[in-house]
């Protein structure tokens, strides 16, 4: 029996661009909905741009554009960057669209029917140089337990203390640096714990994983606060029917945009919403990040409950990504944006890293340059790629491009491919795609080992028929291979598909064989990755980050971790500095560099080795004064691709810099090679 099913994914702030750090719940999304359409079933892929709140507000003021203007320009990039990475959403709307303020409207009539919705004042700052209420994230000073300066106005990053704005000391506005004045003014609050029974019902239903379910217990034992959503304006949003410049806060109505952009398609597309999604016939499953959890745990079903709506079946809660182990950081270069990743490397290569990785937990995922590297060209390219590339082109060059027929031993392998396709479907369906990975994984290397041992291209010239037969099942073991990782890889499956002259594969064609065919020439199914692309990637991710902006590029309420500038820790141990390989070197040439004034090329001679680096000192040094001087520099220093060439050292040098740099300069006794202590 087919399923039908409405996916979504939490939808991105249209203030920023997508990075690789979204990435892991797009990818995740877009894998799961493949795979139920690989399966045959139904499945829609709904997903729009977050729009509404302050932050969009004022990076709109800030650009001198409308938000109007703002958010349909991030949108679009938004789409570019998705379609890019093969992200295929059946919709991908805004949460400012007529439908999502009818929705909004309708739910917080709903809300108040039942009694749900109650007024009260709140103290909050509001500045009047800029004239408007300032959320907390802007409102920075003094934390009132460590004393540590320029602090949020909800928590401390030095001590980790939280506390209420007001308790700031010396508060002001991180927009306009003025000191905001706290006022009183009426909000609109949803009851929440008016829907404790329903909300533990929805759990006991296996609404969450079991993480995730702790969680919660945790929030219930608490005691489920009124939840405030309005703002005052000046917002960008949807003004609150019945009231006085009054909005809908951005929370309140994002959600609301799964609802707004499946309406958008169903209408679009003669379908009818009310069926798609709230009859019992579609399941109904949101993908998000543990930082999300607790509105779309409880606010989200608690709102839908109110008006009478649906809720999901299931939410599939994830965990953030870290880069080299940790935070994402953009000093570091590993905030790195859809957009970067995609002018230096495939995106097939990111879909199969993480979907490596990607576990059903809420654990968080690694992405480990190095171990990125070595997936992509040990398994992508060598066990998968390789497969196909040394034995369709024999088929194409030397058989008349026609595969023959399997024989017994060709039967065996396949059957055990075949035989896989159970415990795949099932990890791809339980979010378990590592475990889906290393199986299609193991299943390449029996299939590699079969052409090793069969050697084709040894027997090719005396047995042509025979190695046909080989070939043949190899290509059968390629095409089984491929429907396994066709949600992962969409762009290889289509590759393979075009060379096999066939429809697109579906997980029913694993009951099939393909014999007594034309196929056709091959083209090469991936390339492999040369790490010094992905120093380049970083290098320039770090050449991006702008210094903290006045804006934070935070969302408003969800627990965030802001990107802050570096603290100086003593991070370098004895141990570490003694592992520096400090040289003696002569500069054997010295030339100015095309296109970067502060840059010279140096040779320098080490004795046995000569070594290529570019130096920033062409502010204080003439080509001409530096060939033959001794300096000091870094034998050991990892090779770095920069735009210009490699540099495989550094020369040390000491000073401010520009025009005052000075390089040490070694005894003129010193021999090039000699270790400096
Ligand atoms: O955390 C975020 O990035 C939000 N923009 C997610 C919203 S998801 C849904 F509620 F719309
Ligand atoms: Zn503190």
């Amino acid at each position: 029996m087919t399923r039908k099913i409405v996916v979504t994914s939490a939808l991105p702030y249209a203030n920023g661009p997508i990075h690789i750090g979204h990435l892991v719940e797009y990818l995740q999304t877009d894998i799961w909905v493949r795979f139920q359409k690989l399966c045959g079933n139904s499945c829609l892929y709904f997903c729009a741009d977050d729009t509404h709140g302050t932050p969009v507000m004022i990076r709109a003021k800030q650009e001198g554009i409308t938000p109007e203007q703002l958010i349909e320009r991030v949108r679009g990039e938004h789409l570019r960057d998705f379609t890019g990475f093969g992200i295929e959403f059946d919709n991908y709307y805004s949460t400012h669209s007529p439908e999502n303020r009818q929705f909004s409207e309708r739910i917080y009539q709903g809300a108040k029917d039942r009694g749900s919705i109650v007024k009260r004042g709140i103290e909050q700052a509001y500045c009047e140089e800029d004239r408007m209420w300032l959320p907390d994230r802007y409102i920075k000073g003094t934390c009132p337990k460590c004393q540590a300066p320029d602090q949020y106005g909800d928590s401390c990053d030095v001590c980790g203390a939280h506390y209420r704005p007001t308790e700031l000391i010396n508060p002001y506005s991180s927009l306009s640096g003025k000191t905001p004045v706290w006022k009183n003014s009426t909000h609109i609050f949803f009851r929440l714990s008016d829907y404790e029974t329903q909300l533990r019902n929805l759990m006991d239903a296996g609404y969450v994983q079991p993480q995730v379910r702790n969680k919660m217990e945790e929030w219930f034992q608490a005691g489920l606060k009124d939840w405030d959503i309005s703002r005052d304006g000046p917002y960008f949003g949807f003004a609150i029917p019945g009231e006085t410049d009054k909005y809908f806060y951005v929370w309140l109505d994002a959600p609301i945009g799964y609802m707004a952009s499946c309406k958008n398609y169903c209408d679009r597309n003669g379908l009818d919403f009310e069926r798609v999604w709230n009859g019992g016939e579609y399941e109904l499953y949101h993908f998000i990040g543990k930082d999300i959890m607790y509105f779309h745990a409880l606010f989200w079903p608690a709102t839908l409950l109110a008006a009478g709506y649906r809720t999901a079946n299931k939410l599939f809660v994830h965990g953030f990504l870290t880069v080299n182990g940790q935070k994402m950081s953009k000093s570091k270069g590993t905030f790195i944006t859809a957009e970067t990743y995609l002018r230096h490397l495939d995106p097939e290569y990111l879909r199969y890293y993480y979907a490596s990785k990607l576990a059903p937990g809420v654990d968080d995922l690694d992405l480990s340059f190095e171990d990125f590297v070595f997936k992509v060209n040990a398994d992508l390219v060598g066990k998968f790629a390789n497969l196909a590339s040394r034995s369709v082109p024999m088929i194409t060059k030397k058989l008349g491009g026609r595969v023959g027929r399997i024989d017994e031993a060709g039967r065996r392998l396949l059957a055990a491919l075949q035989a896989a396709k159970d415990s795949i479907v099932a990890d791809y369906e339980s979010l378990n795609y590592s475990a889906a990975v290393r199986t299609i994984v193991a299943l390449a290397d029996e299939c590699n080992q079969y052409v090793d041992n069969h050697k084709p291209w040894s027997t090719i010239d005396a047995d042509p028929e025979g190695t046909r037969t080989v070939l043949t099942t190899v290509v059968n073991a390629v095409r089984y291979l491929t429907i396994y990782l066709k949600p992962i890889l969409p762009g290889f499956a289509a590759k393979v598909e075009t060379c096999l002259e066939v429809p697109p594969l579906t997980i029913a064609d694993i009951a099939t064989v393909f014999e007594d065919r034309p196929i056709r020439p091959f083209e090469r199914l991936a390339e492999r990755v040369d790490k010094d692309k992905v120093a380049v990637m970083v290098e320039e991710s770090k050449e991006q980050s702008q210094p903290a902006a006045s804006t934070p590029a935070v969302p408003e309420a969800a627990p965030v971790v802001p990107q802050l500038a570096e603290p100086l820790e003593p991070v370098c141990t004895i141990e570490d500095f003694s592992k520096v390989d400090l040289r003696i070197a002569r500069i054997a040439r010295a030339e100015a560099v095309e296109g970067a004034d502060k840059l010279l090329k140096l040779e320098l001679d080490l004795g046995a080795l000569n070594k290529q680096v570019f130096a920033g000192i062409a502010k204080a040094y003439t080509p001409e004064q530096l060939v033959g001087r001794l300096v000091v520099c870094v034998a050991n220093l990892q090779p770095r691709k920069m735009r210009f060439g490699v540099s495989d050292g550094m020369v040390l040098a000491s000073g401010p810099g520009g025009k005052d740099v000075f390089l040490l300069a070694a005894d003129s006794g010193a021999q090039p090679g000699q270790r400096v202590h």
